[in-house]
């Protein structure tokens, strides 16, 4: 149990673990178009559908996209939501967020901020109809961490809101020879944190859809190549 949260969860070094995330997301957006095949950026994940499908379509709705990346589910977003929307998309690399801006279709009516700033220092702007966040919240420094960001967007949503979060959870290496290692990064979240954090912040919310997936990414750190196994752990709660 960690000292400031109360919450369970391995707390990587987190300057080390920041460090791997910007290396290994900054080569791969480098290296890779959105949309293509043979990587996770080919499509965006079946969440952001369930999620897009209970938000309002009747008026122009305010959508905020945290650790957006480089915009697989932002276009699509952007594509969705009705005429005179507004999507926030947040993400620490400023230049995963230039390669967003240069995707973003033209002619649409619906419009894109982009923020390139660290979650554990965002707060909202304006309140919002939807925050979907995908494989994002566990990059902050600790279990704590992640539950104040859930507090801010708990305060964020209006009445009948969407919130959808895949996080990945319970993530461990596997080498070439089969032998394990805890994964590297910053707050390793466990399901079992991960329901427990939902439940008390989410406690008034109505609860559209829960899944857990198996999911697993090759991956290469220093030459070595393994892969990263976790539990995709889907949770979208409409507030009251
Ligand atoms: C696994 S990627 C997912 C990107 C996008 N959500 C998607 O599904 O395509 C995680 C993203 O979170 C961003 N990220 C990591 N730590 C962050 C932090 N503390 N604040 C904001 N963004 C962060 C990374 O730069 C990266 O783009």
């Amino acid at each position: 149990m960690t000292a400031d949260s109360g919450y369970e969860g391995a707390v990587n070094d987190f300057e080390q673990a920041r460090q791997e995330t910007v290396r290994y997301h900054e080569e791969l957006y480098a290296a890779t178009d959105l949309g293509e095949s043979g990587t996770w950026l080919a499509e965006p994940d079946p969440l952001l559908s369930t999620a897009l499908d209970l938000v309002p379509d009747d008026r122009p709705t305010v959508a905020y996209d945290l650790g957006s990346g480089i915009g697989r589910h932002t276009v699509p977003m952007l594509r969705r939501l009705p005429p005179g929307s507004q999507v926030y998309a947040v993400d620490l690399l400023p230049s995963a967020l230039e390669q967003l801006a240069d995707a973003v279709p033209a002619g649409i009516s619906t419009v894109v901020h982009t923020r390139a700033m660290d979650l554990h220092d965002f707060d909202f702007a304006e309140p919002a109809d939807l925050v979907f966040a995908f494989s994002a919240i566990e990059h902050l420094p600790r279990p704590g961490a992640v539950r104040d960001l859930l507090s801010r967007i708990r305060g964020a949503m209006r009445p009948g809101g969407v919130v959808a979060l895949g996080i990945i959870a319970d993530r461990v290496e596997i080498r070439s020879d089969g032998s394990r290692r805890p994964a590297l990064l910053e707050s390793d979240l466990s399901i079992d944190t991960s329901r427990e954090m939902l439940a008390d912040v989410f406690a008034d919310f109505t609860v559209a859809d829960v899944q857990l997936r198996p999911a697993e990414v090759e991956e290469e750190r220093d030459g070595e190549h393994y892969t990263l196994a976790s539990t995709l752990f889907d949770w979208v709660g409409v507030a009251p």
